[in-house]
């Protein structure tokens, strides 16, 4: 077991049963469903953000488990949406649930389980918990819709693709983190000052997700699929910014050909392997997660502190 799990071993066990628990339905189909979806579990590293770092400032109690469930659902409900909008058939290396059940049903999936975690919230009048994460919705919208917009007119300023980036995944990463930290500090300061801690693993954690799409390890996901979708990100933008003019001409031809074959693709990962955009993401990657870990040295030194570490290191080294 990789170390940084073992100091949550246990809050991770409970997490499991209330996570299966608040995903209930009466309804045979969508209960049917979210059986699939449990049985087909990420990385969690959500929830382990938010218990690292509730524990890091106090004593875990029911509202951090609530604080993770919210953050878990959230995320599952943005996974199943974001696959609808992707057109991706693959997810956490079986099908997806558009694949599986089509678009209308995958939307309904997915306000089904925001409700659920909006509901957790104010059952228990975890104000604080609500207020942090419709932020993070609201931002996770606005991040996709601006990735959508920019993929129509290839808008290829690495400024936006941090905006992007910032507002899509860093946002719930952040929160995680805040109101994990809030959940046992009580503490504004503090769950601000891991809000930004957050925020940075956000961005390196995005950085890595784009570059996976670059590789051909099996990630339990399509790759090569944003440049399907005329998803540009850090290493197309590095690469389309310093190549030559009738480089750039023919590798914006393909991402606007919508019948794109797989030599099509090929040539663009090729071509941004050669031209050192996968080398330029890495540095930028691990200057966001120096970034976090110097916010995280800003408080003590303890087991939690260096299992935090840990998991800040675990989000660019994973291998899916
Ligand atoms: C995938 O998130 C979506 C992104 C923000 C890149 P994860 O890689 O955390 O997905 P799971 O939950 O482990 O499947
Ligand atoms: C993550 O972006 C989007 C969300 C915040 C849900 P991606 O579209 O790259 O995520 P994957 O690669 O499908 O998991
Ligand atoms: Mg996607
Ligand atoms: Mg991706």
């Amino acid at each position: 077991m990789k170390q940084f799990k073992q100091l949550i071993e246990e809050e991770l066990t409970i997490f499991e049963t209330k996570f299966a628990t608040a995903m209930r339905s009466n309804v045979p189909l969508l209960d049917r469903i979210m059986k699939y979806i449990i049985n087909r579990k990420g990385k969690q590293i959500r929830p382990m953000f938010v218990f690292l770092s509730a524990k890091l400032h106090g004593e875990v109690t029911e509202s951090t488990y609530r604080a993770a469930s919210l953050v878990e659902l959230l995320h599952t409900a943005t996974l199943v949406h974001d696959d609808v909008v992707d057109e991706s058939m693959e997810r956490r290396g079986f099908f997806s649930i558009n694949a599986i059940w089509k678009n209308k049903i995958a939307v309904l999936v997915g306000d089904y389980l925001l409700s659920k975690g909006l509901l957790l919230s104010t059952n228990h009048d975890d104000f604080e918990h609500l207020h942090i994460l419709s932020e993070a919705v609201q931002q996770m919208s606005e991040g996709e819709l601006l990735q959508l917009e920019k993929s129509r007119n290839l808008n290829l300023d690495e400024s936006i693709y941090f905006e992007i980036v910032r507002n899509k995944t860093a946002s719930l990463l952040s929160s995680a983190c805040a109101i994990g930290a809030y959940s046992t500090s009580q503490n504004k300061d503090i769950a601000n000052k891991m809000k930004l801690f957050g925020e940075k693993i956000g961005i390196a954690f995005q950085i890595k997700d784009d570059l996976f799409d670059y590789g051909n390890q099996k990630v339990g996901k399509p790759t090569g699929n944003d440049i399907k979708e005329k998803k540009v990100t850090l290493p197309l933008i590095y690469t389309l910014n310093r190549c030559d003019k009738s480089l750039k001409k023919r590798l914006i031809y393909i991402l606007k050909n919508k019948n794109k074959r797989p030599e099509d693709i090929t040539f663009v990962i090729e071509s941004v392997q050669k031209f050192g955009g996968i080398d330029y993401a890495i540095i930028k990657m691990n200057e966001y997660k120096e970034e976090a870990l110097s916010i995280l040295h800003e408080f003590p030194e303890s087991p939690i502190r260096n299992a935090l570490e840990e998991l800040v290191c675990y989000t660019t080294d994973r291998k899916y």
